[in-house]
């Protein structure tokens, strides 16, 4: 058992489940809805705590009732929300997700008016005792700040970012950590918007030779995931065969959990991607996170 701190954000997901994606301009009924509690750093903070670890999450809740299901949803998962931040003005984040019953995919419509997580509340954690922070990579300047001070403070504690989507300025997050997770997303819109780019070992080896220190791993949804450790060496682990594929929201940030979760473990990298694609994978295979560790 670990001491995590994961840094990021907590949101209301409203899932509509459809038979099929809809065209654009058309009306199609949802065979399903459900309101559940999501957000990057909040799934993989859960997933975390499932896997046995002491969690703590450190973001923003709103002030209004979903700030409220979402903090007791955390606290029932287990995850301490000590660092927590209620702040006023603005409401819950929510996502409007239309999930696919064809193939798990989903889509996600974000809707934000919340402040972000603050560096004068981050530093106010105490980082003793600690022994992984995870954060998401966003609100830049405030998560660079986070950063150099735990280098100040604790050099030696591991810190992992989740390099997600191409927000300007976000390349300075990167430096530092031991881990960094890009998304397939992001090494696209690197490539130029183009979904032609089929892997991303051309960027993993790019990055490695820009950042030799840290481990770099990028999870491909149905293709798996790749990574290259310090020594340069090249890994891959495919995805989990499942069929059929239920519910995709929320794969990224259990892969992020399971990868986390094996680093702490001291497993090699290659190791670490093939737990990582099989939680993942597990979590495609059933709606939401419930009960993912449970037969691990
Ligand atoms: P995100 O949720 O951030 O978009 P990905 O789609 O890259 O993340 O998925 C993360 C991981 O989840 C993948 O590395 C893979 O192991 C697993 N995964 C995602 N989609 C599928 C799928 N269709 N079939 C099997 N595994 C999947
Ligand atoms: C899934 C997720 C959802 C959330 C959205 C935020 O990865 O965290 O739970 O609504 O992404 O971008």
């Amino acid at each position: 058992m670990a001491r995590i701190l994961v840094v990021g954000i907590a949101t209301l997901d409203i899932i509509n489940t459809v038979d099929a994606y809809p065209a654009e301009d058309s009306e199609v009924r949802a065979r399903a809805r459900c309101l559940r509690r999501g957000g990057n750093a909040a799934n993989t903070a859960v997933v975390l705590a499932q896997l046995g670890h002491q969690c703590q999450w450190a973001g923003t809740l709103a002030e209004d009732a979903s700030g409220a299901q979402i903090r007791e949803d955390l606290l029932a998962s287990g995850v301490n929300l000590d660092a927590a931040q209620t702040v006023a003005g603005g409401g819950t984040p929510t996502s409007y997700v239309t999930l696919s019953a064809a193939n798990g995919s989903r889509s996600i419509v974000h809707f934000r008016q919340l402040p972000e997580y603050s560096f004068p509340a981050f530093s106010r954690i105490e980082l003793d005792g600690l022994d992984w922070i995870h954060f998401e990579g966003r609100n830049i300047t405030e998560t660079r700040a986070m950063l150099d001070h735990v280098h100040a403070v604790r050099p030696a504690l591991p810190c992992s970012v989740e390099i997600e989507k191409p927000r300007p300025g976000i390349e300075a997050l990167c430096t530092g950590p031991a881990l960094l997770l890009y998304s397939r997303d992001y090494v696209r819109a690197l490539a130029g918007g183009e979904d032609s780019v089929d892997d991303p070992v051309d960027f993993l080896q790019t990055r490695h030779r820009q950042l030799p220190r840290a481990e770099h791993v990028c999870a491909w949804a149905e293709g798996g995931a790749w990574g290259v450790d310090p020594q340069g060496q090249l890994v891959h682990a495919p995805a989990w065969d499942i069929s059929p594929v239920v519910d995709t929201l929320g794969a990224g940030d259990t892969f992020n959990a399971g990868l986390i979760d094996a680093s702490l473990a001291g497993l090699p990298l290659a190791t670490g991607l093939h737990k990582a694609c099989s939680l993942a994978g597990r979590k495609c295979a059933q709606q939401g996170f419930q009960g993912l560790c449970a037969t691990q």
